[in-house]
């Protein structure tokens, strides 16, 4: 495992990928009732940007460095507030934090991380926390094993957001989303991917189709046209089941970022993936 997200933290990605899951998370909090959030690939939960990792790359800059430069746009309102409310830009928040930070006294969070070093961070700061739990285990076998949620938990969200350093990821995902819908049919799935080329994310989308996989939606943000594989250009949140409302709503999170980060990209774009199941 040579993935780690402290040299990527705050980046556009990260802000796209956050920005729609604090969406989604008071999405589902439109209801009294209790949820709960697993998080299969949590990381480390907080990262210093100022770190010899972060600087390295620099990519936070043109992420979360510039979004808080800019008068926040109402669409990351919310977003922007959360990440400042956390010590950005001195650190910048991983999902695990950010959702802990909305959690209501009923809800509950399930973080899985596999690299050690970073699962001991995130148990340091979210362990002592009665409404998280957090595995040092693989998080594809989580979604397996721990869904359904608990008791008479029956809303919640499942976040795949893995490294892609290894081969075969998309189709780790297709299974984890197949696995995901048969334990725990409402709930919403939502999973990141990279755009370097286009075909692979094709090839992911079309496979997905003729699995019968229904209800999809995807939002993509692309930082120029992906024609060099070899660099990131671009990346999606990919929503199984969205909320209601989802569709706008990415649509100004998205423009939001592409104009506040100066991205320009016609390309940007939410679409639906597969239909709604036609309810009886
Ligand atoms: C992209 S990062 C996660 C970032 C985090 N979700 C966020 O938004 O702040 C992916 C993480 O998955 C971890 N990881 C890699 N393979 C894993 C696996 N099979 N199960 C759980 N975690 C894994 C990596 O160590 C890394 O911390």
């Amino acid at each position: 495992m040579n993935y780690r997200h402290a040299f990527h933290a705050g980046n556009f990605a990260d802000c796209m990928k956050h920005a729609l899951l604090v969406w989604l998370v008071r999405a589902l909090q439109r209801k009294p009732a209790a949820i709960q959030v697993l998080d299969s690939h949590a990381g480390a939960s907080l990262y210093e940007l100022s770190s010899g990792e972060a600087e390295r790359t620099g990519e936070w800059r043109q992420g979360i460095g510039q979004l808080l430069q800019q008068p926040p746009a109402a669409a990351l309102a919310e977003y922007l507030d959360l990440v400042r409310s956390m010590g950005a830009p001195v650190h910048y928040p991983g999902s695990p934090l950010l959702v802990r930070a909305m959690l209501r006294p009923q809800d509950r969070l399930t973080g899985c991380e596999l690299h050690a070093e970073d699962h001991a961070t995130l148990r340091a700061l979210l362990g002592s926390d009665p409404r998280a739990s957090i595995h040092h285990r693989d998080g594809y076998q989580a979604i397996q094993a721990l869904l359904p949620p608990p008791g008479a938990i029956r809303r919640g969200l499942t976040l795949i957001d893995p490294p892609f350093e290894q081969p075969g990821e998309f189709a780790r995902i297709e299974a984890a989303i197949t696995t995901a819908r048969r334990r725990f049919p409402t709930g919403i799935i939502a999973v990141w991917y990279p755009i370097k080329h286009r075909a692979p994310v094709r090839a992911f989308h079309d496979r997905l189709v003729d699995a019968g996989v229904a209800d999809v939606v995807t939002a993509e943000l692309l930082l120029r046209p992906p024609l060099d594989p070899t660099r990131l250009n671009g990346c999606g949140l990919l929503v199984a089941t969205p909320p209601f409302g989802f569709e706008t709503a990415a649509t100004g999170i998205l423009s939001a970022i592409d104009s506040t980060l100066g991205i320009g990209q016609a390309d940007s774009l939410v679409r639906r993936l597969t239909p709604e199941l036609a309810r009886s």
